[in-house]
């Protein structure tokens, strides 16, 4: 063999590294190459440093693909429960925060550590440093070319992510070498991302740092979490989980009273005559943006002077806030793409090139992509593991 190394794996980001490992500790002669000069950048910064790295509630219909049943198998095949047994064999702590989400109790440093011991199980061999320049496919082996020199294998996996946050190594490779073999790329776009304000909206930028708990809406998709105002537009869970449903010119609807109904001002009247829009909504929101919303309504008056149909219109508005974003902030500050390798060019049990036997994609740079809270990390891992076991 060309090396002497079975497989080589580009990237040594979370789905690489997990991949070189469960391969190495099959036997196989693994090379990891990573262009950064340290392993797991993105899995370091993670979940506040903290990493939340997997998530209990996973399941297809929280992850966007153009094909929603593509992810199934892998997940199916290597679960949260199998992660957390990895974690814990590791005597790494930790514990759940909301929404399912696990977070390590100490740092995300520990889930990098992990991975390296399990890789140094495997005897992988890991060279930092080692940028992909270009990759050559003759006579049943793959040659990749490194700032380094050439290395040879009959096996590759590409695992070099998206090109959401560059400056932490993130590059659009995996699409490059994607078209070289004839793979379809499903539009690459920033998803997990605050989205900006313009026109109208802009009067919001003003509420910089207020947030307060909503349901936002992009088409289907309803995500119950909080919303932040920020000088560029809106961010908070709860924006970036709709903004990798919302595509340019389409609306984000807001719920700014996710506990009550559109009747909830009539019903205020029944009980305080004197009160106003005002008054209520400072009692269920942030002071500051009770004033901005009561200002837009324009409905000064006590409840006593106003209609109820007037007060139902309010309370309708308020549970049906539309705002009109007019871009993202970028792959800049995406935590991850939406888009990505097409999966009908791939198998969803082994995660190879359907025309391209030998060649593998896993993690972010296929077009799979999960929800915020750990739904990534866990694709991560569940697509290396299927992955490495077909090796
Ligand atoms: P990943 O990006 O991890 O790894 C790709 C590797 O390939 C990198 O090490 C890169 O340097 C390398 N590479 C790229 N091009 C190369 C080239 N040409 N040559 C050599 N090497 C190359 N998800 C989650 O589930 N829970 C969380 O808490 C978070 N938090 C979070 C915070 C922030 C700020 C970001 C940006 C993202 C998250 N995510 C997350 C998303 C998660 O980080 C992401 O889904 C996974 O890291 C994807 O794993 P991959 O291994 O596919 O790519």
């Amino acid at each position: 063999m060309a090396d002497g190394h079975d497989v080589i794996v580009l990237g040594a980001g979370a789905a690489g590294l997990m991949c070189a490992a469960r391969a190495g500790q099959r036997g196989l002669r693994v090379l990891l190459l990573e262009g950064c000069d340290q392993p797991g950048k993105k899995i370091l910064i993670s979940g506040g440093g903290r990493c939340n790295f997997t998530n209990v509630h996973t399941a297809p219909d929280r992850y966007l693909s153009a094909n929603p049943h593509f992810a199934k198998s892998a997940l199916a095949r290597y679960t949260p429960r199998d992660f957390i047994q990895l974690v814990e064999a590791h005597g790494i702590a930790w514990h759940e925060k909301t929404l399912g989400q696990l977070f390590c109790d100490g740092s995300a440093r520990q889930i990098v550590d992990m991975l390296l011991a399990e890789c140094a199980k495997g005897n992988v061999e890991l060279r930092c440093d080692a940028a992909i320049r270009a990759v050559r496919h003759a006579d049943g082996a793959f040659t990749v070319e490194t700032v380094g020199g050439e290395v040879s294998a009959p096996k590759l996996v590409l695992a070099t992510g998206g090109p959401s946050i560059p400056k932490m190594g993130a590059t659009s490779f995996a699409y490059d070498l994607a078209r070289q073999f004839r793979l379809k790329v499903v539009q690459p776009r920033p998803a997990l991302v605050p989205l900006t304000l313009g026109g109208d909206d802009v009067l919001f930028r003003e509420l910089s740092g207020v947030a307060t708990e909503v349901v936002a809406s992009a088409g289907k998709a309803r995500f119950r979490e909080a919303a932040l105002f920020t000088h560029r537009g809106l961010s908070g869970p709860a924006i970036l989980q709709a903004s990798s449903y919302w595509q340019p010119g389409d609306t984000v609807m807001i719920d700014f009273l996710p506990e009550c109904t559109p009747d909830r001002f009539i019903e205020a009247k029944a009980e305080n005559p004197r009160a106003t829009i005002r008054s209520v909504l400072s009692a269920e929101l942030p002071d500051r943006l009770a004033v901005a919303l009561a200002d837009r309504i324009g409905e000064p008056k006590t409840f006593a002077d106003t209609k109820d149909k007037a007060l139902r219109m309010a309370g309708e508005r308020l549970k049906r806030w539309i705002f009109h974003p007019n871009g993202t902030e970028g792959f800049a500050k995406a935590e991850v793409t939406v888009g990505g390798i097409a999966t009908a060019d791939l198998s969803s049990k082994t995660l190879e090139a359907k025309t391209v036997p030998g060649l593998h994609v896993i993690g972010e740079a296929v077009d799979v992509t999960g929800w915020l809270g750990g739904y990534n990390f866990q694709w991560a891992w569940a697509s290396a593991v299927a992955c490495a076991a077909s090796l």
